[in-house]
């Protein structure tokens, strides 16, 4: 039976029925338990399966293979699980704290994507679009994601769950203002609406294809990054979840890692809708303001490739130096600051060569 490619917004933002909700930490999160018990995320009833069919249905018609690039593209996460369990050990948790409420607060500006879609996709392409992941961007997709990451209602999303996360393995050990001074001190601005106007601006100077509608070209640029921070984010899903399970070294009894382990499972739809939508542009016909037309391998690919050179080279090193300006913001303190930061740096050079 062939099966449907066109769906309602309504449908792609529905929620298997669920059983009993997720309590993390006493907050309500979006997702749920099934009646056997099994974790579902949120907005996944239809999604899941859409998104599916929409690559089953590009194979088919283009001949062609999805865009991807795996996680080990990326190196892994930083600090390492060794080092952050050698600062715990050593009861220096700030840096640790710091690093889990910057991956929440980062999680919530994925919101800013519901901004970035326009409605009427068919005007960019010489071809039909109908059926598409590409066209369900403004009809529901965009709107799934931003949910998730940032909540939606009285249910939290990704942001907050982490925060929740952070709360359960060290004890509530921060309170909001103390989280907005972390952010601070790591260059991220805490507690900032999507501002898709300054976005705008800010990309005039940064465009690689003058014809192309400032929209579109700003929306595939958003998407590319954002894929590359999620697919990076399972070093982060990997590292959270082994230093998090440790019940010695953090409370919760594993509590703190099964919620990151619903996060993860939240993220693939993320993963899959964009490089799908992506992969349907790079092998379609764009046109251009002048009315031009360009083989869509002609713009994909070279924003896929600077996209993540920038994100291999540019926003690794800015995560890196983030995290170290914390740590030694934290020793800076301490009696022993400069030790346990040569030995920190040393496990790095130790674990590189294991
Ligand atoms: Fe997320
Ligand atoms: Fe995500």
């Amino acid at each position: 039976m062939a099966h449907t490619l066109e769906f309602a917004a309504d449908d792609l933002l529905a929620t298997h029925p669920i059983e009993e909700p997720l309590i993390a930490g006493g907050v309500r999160c979006h997702g749920g338990f099934l009646a056997d018990g099994t974790y579902v995320s949120p907005r996944t009833a239809v999604r899941g399966p859409a998104i599916a069919a929409w690559q089953e249905q590009h194979r088919t018609t283009f001949g062609t293979e999805i865009l991807h690039a795996p996680v080990e593209t990326w190196p892994p996460g930083y600090p390492s699980v060794e080092q952050a369990r050698f600062l715990l050990r050593n009861g220096v948790r700030e840096p640790i704290i710091a690093t889990l409420s910057r991956i929440g607060t980062v999680e919530g500006f994925g919101a800013m994507i519901r901004f970035l879609a326009p409605a009427d996709m068919q005007r960019f392409f010489d071809d039909d679009i109908r059926g598409t992941a590409m066209d369900h961007l403004a009809k529901g997709l965009v709107e799934a994601h931003a949910r998730d990451e940032a909540g939606y209602g009285d249910e939290a999303g990704h942001d907050r769950m982490w925060y929740a996360t952070r709360d359960i393995a060290f004890e509530n050990p921060v309170t909001h203002d103390e989280t907005a001074l972390m952010m601070q001190r790591m260059g991220i601005s805490f507690g900032a609406q999507p501002d898709p106007d300054g976005a705008r601006q800010r990309f005039m100077g940064k465009r690689a294809f003058e014809d192309l509608d400032l929209g579109l070209e700003l929306l595939i640029s958003t998407m590319l990054r954002v894929l590359f921070v999620e697919i990076k984010a399972f070093h982060t899903f990997a590292w959270a979840e082994e230093l998090l399970s440790d019940t010695e070294l953090v409370a919760g009894e594993g509590e703190a890692a099964r919620i990151v382990s619903y996060i993860r499972a939240d993220e693939t739809p993320h993963v899959e809708y964009l490089r799908t939508a992506l992969t349907e542009m790079r092998d379609r016909t764009f046109i251009g303001e002048s009315g031009r037309k360009y083989p869509g391998t002609d713009i994909i690919g070279p924003m896929w490739d600077a996209s993540l050179e920038e994100s291999l080279g540019l926003l690794e090193d800015q995560n890196r130096a983030a995290t170290v300006a914390e740590l030694e913001h934290t020793l800076a303190s301490h009696p022993k600051g400069a030790d346990l930061l040569a030995e920190f740096h040393h496990l790095e050079i130790a674990g590189a060569g294991a």
